[in-house]
């Protein structure tokens, strides 16, 4: 990590604009259903407030609403439950405004040890915009920016980006934290080092794979993207989810993994169903006799074997999206093995980091988050990282 963090800082006298990601899930009244995030950003905001801070200025999008105010998007129950979490803080405050007068008179009076939360900087049409002038007007609510977003890091907005412009700049603990696991592990990564690509399209991780073909000695495919694969290799797959546009894409892919000496392992076996459906019925084959009316769900029990075998010999291991239709109870099993595996792997010695929201989803809904090296809070942000992009929100940090 090149960047300075909150540790090079003499925080006494200083006010800290923090960017948090709180874009946390909620129900529909509005209670926040999962609060990893806000846990997340804890140890910054603890040390922030330990260090004589004066006063500590959080700032966060939550939705998208589109540069309007819209009350479903307040961050008024995200400040609820920071509160509940935060009882060292002397107070936690929200304020309506964002930037101008009254965010700034809501500033000035903070002291050692208090929290105030700003209203949903994209209820300002300028943040996506990366506007300047915005960017100029939130400087003024602090002495220092810290960023401790990762999970929005990848967005060149106003309190991500262009503030870091106005201010002395800083990566906050969260930030540091998912720089050195993922960023640590594609720069010098630990040896067998494999990953496990999933979800349900290859268009949206051909860059991801193509990345980590260069870094990795095997790659292992599942989800939806396999298919194409499969196709690509000739493979009739009956009605199962294909891209026939990406086939071409998959065969580059399998070519370049076998120039690099890379094993790329794609399902031998397949659960497949009759309908898209918890109740259909269900079999499972080899991927060559997927019968027309049928579609894959699943990898099948010989896949995930084989592949629980590669993760737990590995010593370092990267996850991105799911084996099958996880959220489906009858076609869970592919992706709970890999979570098992991986947590396995833990104890044997190996790294582990899950990446990306499906798949963060799938290690929760086992049990095994909290058996993990490193669960990243980034979706957008993590894919970013493993296609090798420079997140724009660290880049405008100060280098140590
Ligand atoms: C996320 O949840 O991935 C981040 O908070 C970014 O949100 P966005 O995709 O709406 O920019």
């Amino acid at each position: 990590m090149t960047k300075q963090t909150i540790r090079d800082v003499e925080w006494a006298g200083k006010r800290a604009l923090v960017r948090v990601d709180f874009n946390v899930p909620q129900d529909d009244a509005g209670n926040v259903t999962d609060d990893t995030r806000i846990r997340a950003a804890l140890p910054t905001i603890r040390y922030l407030l330990e260090h004589g801070a004066n006063g500590v200025v959080l700032m966060s999008h939550l939705g998208r609403p589109k540069g309007k105010v819209n009350p479903k998007y307040s961050m008024r129950p995200v400040v609820e439950r920071l509160f509940e979490l935060l009882p060292e803080a002397h107070e936690v405050r929200k304020t309506e405004a964002i930037t101008g007068a009254a965010a700034e008179a809501a500033a000035s009076v903070l002291r050692p040890g208090m929290v105030l939360m700003l209203e949903n900087t994209r209820f300002d049409p300028r943040e996506e915009k990366n506007d300047p002038a915005m960017a100029a007007e939130l400087a003024r609510l602090g002495d220092v920016f810290v960023n401790d977003a990762f999970g929005a890091a990848h967005r060149a907005n106003v309190s991500t980006e262009g503030v870091a412009h106005h201010l002395p700049a800083v990566a906050g603990f969260l930030l540091e934290k998912e720089l050195a696991y993922i960023g640590g592990a594609l720069e010098q990564p630990q040896r067998p080092f494999v990953t496990i690509i999933g979800g349900a399209k290859i268009s949206d991780k051909i860059n991801v794979i193509d990345n980590l073909l260069g870094k990795v000695d095997a790659l292992l495919i599942g989800g939806g993207m396999a298919n194409t694969f499969l196709l690509a290799e000739g493979k009739q797959l009956g009605d199962s989810l294909v891209e026939p546009e990406s086939v071409e894409i998959a065969r580059n892919l399998l070519a370049k993994a076998k120039n690099a000496g890379v094993r790329l392992l794609l399902p031998s076996d397949a659960l497949i169903a009759d309908a898209f459906s918890a109740d259909a019925q269900t079999k499972v084959v080899a991927v060559d006799a997927i019968p027309a009316g049928w579609r894959m769900l699943d990898i099948g029990p010989e896949t995930a074997k084989a592949y629980s075998a590669e993760v737990v010999a590995a010593k370092l291991v990267i996850w991105n999206g799911p084996m099958g239709v996880f959220e489906l109870e009858p076609f869970a099993a592919g992706t709970r093995a890999i979570a098992q595996a991986m947590a396995d792997a833990v104890d044997a010695g190996a790294t582990t980091i899950v990446g990306g929201g499906d798949s963060v989803a799938a290690v929760e809904q086992a049990g095994l988050a909290a058996r993990m090296s490193h669960v990243s809070t980034g979706g957008g942000a993590s894919l970013e990282l493993l296609e090798g992009k420079v997140l724009p929100g660290v880049a405008a940090l100060a280098e140590k």
